[in-house]
C-alpha cells in the first residue's frame, strides 16, 4: 500500500541473483554460497541419493524446497547451450519416499498429485533422471496409517 514502508529481505535471492562466477567469489559471496556448496558436494559425492518428501499443503516441505533452491544453480548443476537444458547432476539413483495423509496416485485426489511430477521434473532437470517414487499415502484416514505404510514398504523395489 502506498506510502508504508516495505523491506523485502531474501538471504537465498541475494545469493543467488548477484552471484559472480566462482573465480571471482569476494569473501561475502564464498561466505554466502557456502551451505548451497556444501548441499552440492554432497550430492556429487553419492552414488545413491534417499528424499523424504512428506505432503505439506499438496506440496513439499519447505526445509526441503530450500534444499532445492540451493542445489539447483545455473552454470554448477545445470546450464543452458544452443541445445537446450543440460542437468550437470549425473550418474545418480535417486529414491523418493512420499508419505501423505490421503491417497493421490488413483481416486478422487488424483488431480492434486503435485509433489511426485515436481519432484521428478526438477530432479531430472537437473540430471538425476534415474528415479523411484514410493508412496506411504493415505496415513491419515481412519485406521489406516499402519496399512498404508506396510503398503508403501512392499512396493518398494530396488
Ligand atoms: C503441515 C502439514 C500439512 C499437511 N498437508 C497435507 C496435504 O496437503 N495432503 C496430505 O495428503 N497430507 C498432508 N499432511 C499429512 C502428512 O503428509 C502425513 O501425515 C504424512 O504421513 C507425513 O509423514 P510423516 O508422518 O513421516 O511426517 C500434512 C501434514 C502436516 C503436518
Amino acid at each position: 500500500m502506498r506510502g508504508l514502508p516495505l523491506k523485502v529481505t531474501s538471504l537465498l535471492i541475494d545469493m543467488l541473483k548477484y552471484l559472480p562466477p566462482a573465480d571471482n567469489h569476494t569473501p561475502e559471496n564464498k561466505e554466502a554460497v557456502k551451505h548451497s556448496n556444501q548441499a552440492i558436494a554432497e550430492i556429487m559425492d553419492a552414488d545413491i541419493i534417499v528424499i523424504g518428501a512428506p505432503l505439506y499443503n499438496f506440496g513439499i516441505p519447505s526445509s526441503l524446497k530450500a534444499w532445492v533452491d540451493h542445489i539447483a544453480r545455473a552454470n554448477v548443476t545445470f546450464k543452458y547451450s544452443e541445445a537446450g537444458a543440460e542437468g550437470l547432476i549425473k550418474d545418480k539413483i535417486v529414491y523418493v519416499a512420499i508419505a501423505s495423509g490421503a491417497i493421490y496416485s488413483n481416486g478422487p485426489m488424483q488431480p492434486y498429485d503435485f509433489v511426485a511430477p515436481y519432484l521428478k521434473s526438477l530432479l531430472g532437470f537437473l540430471g538425476m533422471t534415474d528415479l523411484k517414487v514410493f508412496r506411504a499415502e493415505g496415513t491419515a484416514y481412519p485406521g489406516q496409517a499402519e496399512a498404508a505404510l506396510q503398503k508403501g514398504i512392499d512396493s518398494i523395489v530396488l
